[in-house]
């Protein structure tokens, strides 16, 4: 197939291109960087996500669109402006994809397009499918707007797939290497109350359920791309000690993590208990369903 993928030089990116390359498919690279091939499967494309020009001739013939680009949600404090940054950065580029899609004689059947768990806001209890509504949070709000972004394709009888990512462990970056830090100094341990949901994702199954998604109709609208046993945060971080051999006591108090973090703690405060139900219901065997094996495949790589 001709993919196009932008965000591909990022965390998730650069395992769904392994993935992608490894099925022998041809990728068309959208990124704001100048970088030359080094691979005759692979074509990095220059573009700007704020306006059309030139890159958006590589849509024409494409059979999928993969958008995974977007301000770092955890890069950098929420100021005002920030937070700003966050949305225009995936709303603009979102539209730019969509209008590249309407420019294109043949256009492409498919447009996956990154959005998050963070959509169900702070869900203490329940258990979320797809079918649930959006929480409350500047991050449910962040992914409505993205998502509503890219629906906008289906006007052009373009397959949307709105995948709902869960935090997503993989080596050198994402959540893990943020979390992994303290424990090296002997001060691992919980972040809060230890009781809000982790919804995470290995990054090989989110390459290989973008793949999936790529090869099942059927499967349109939001899908949520977590794995199937979620995990309260205090169980997250024992385990990682444990793995790590490591203590995991330290529990650093909400009203300190907000102190420091201010709005961006809701990324580490809350959380939403998240199943993946139409990936279920449509097959999808996961790599890794719980996290033990999960964590200890990561830090073996680490450590390799
Ligand atoms: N990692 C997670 O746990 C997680 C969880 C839920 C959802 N997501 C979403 O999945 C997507 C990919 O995540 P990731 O962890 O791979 O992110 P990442 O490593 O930060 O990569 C994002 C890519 O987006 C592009 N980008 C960065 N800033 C941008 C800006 N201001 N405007 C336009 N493009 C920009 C960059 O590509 P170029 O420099 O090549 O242009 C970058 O490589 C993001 O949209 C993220 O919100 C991630």
């Amino acid at each position: 197939m001709k993919i196009i993928l932008t965000g591909g030089t990022g965390f998730i990116g650069t395992a769904v291109r392994r993935q992608l390359l490894s099925e022998a498919h041809q990728i068309y690279i959208l990124t704001r960087q100048k970088i030359l091939s080094a691979h005759e499967q692979e074509k990095f494309i220059y573009w700007n996500p704020e306006r059309l020009g030139d890159w958006a001739a590589c849509f024409d013939g494409a059979d999928v669109v993969i958008n995974l680009s977007g301000e770092n949600i955890a890069g950098r404090y929420w100021t005002e402006s920030q937070k700003q940054r966050i949305v225009q950065s995936r709303v603009n580029a979102t539209r730019m994809i969509v209008a590249a899609i309407g420019q294109a004689r043949k256009k492409p059947s498919t447009l996956i397009n990154a959005s998050a768990v963070g959509y169900y806001g702070h869900v203490p209890f329940a258990l979320m499918t797809e079918g649930n509504g959006r929480g409350e949070g500047f991050l449910a709000e962040t992914c409505e707007m993205w998502e509503n972004e890219a629906m906008q394709a289906e006007r052009f009888g373009v397959r949307v797939v709105l995948a709902r990512l869960g935090p997503v462990l993989g080596e050198k970056g994402g959540m893990l290497s943020k979390m992994i830090f303290p424990y090296y100094f002997f001060l691992g341990g919980s972040l809060g109350s230890g009781e809000q949901w982790i919804s995470w994702i290995h990054r090989d199954d989110v390459a290989g359920i973008f793949s999936f998604l790529m090869t099942h109709p059927s499967l349109s609208g939001p899908v949520n791309v977590a794995a199937p046993k979620p995990v309260f945060m205090k169980e997250f971080s024992s385990l990682l000690g444990n793995l790590l051999h490591r203590p995991s006591w330290l529990k650093v108090p909400s009203f300190v993590i907000r102190l420091i973090m201010g709005e961006m703690s809701s990324v580490v405060l809350e959380g939403q208990r998240v199943v993946p139900q139409k990936l279920s219901d449509q097959g999808y065997r996961f790599k890794y369903e719980d996290l033990k094996p999960a964590l200890a495949a990561i830090l073996s790589k680490k450590n390799a």
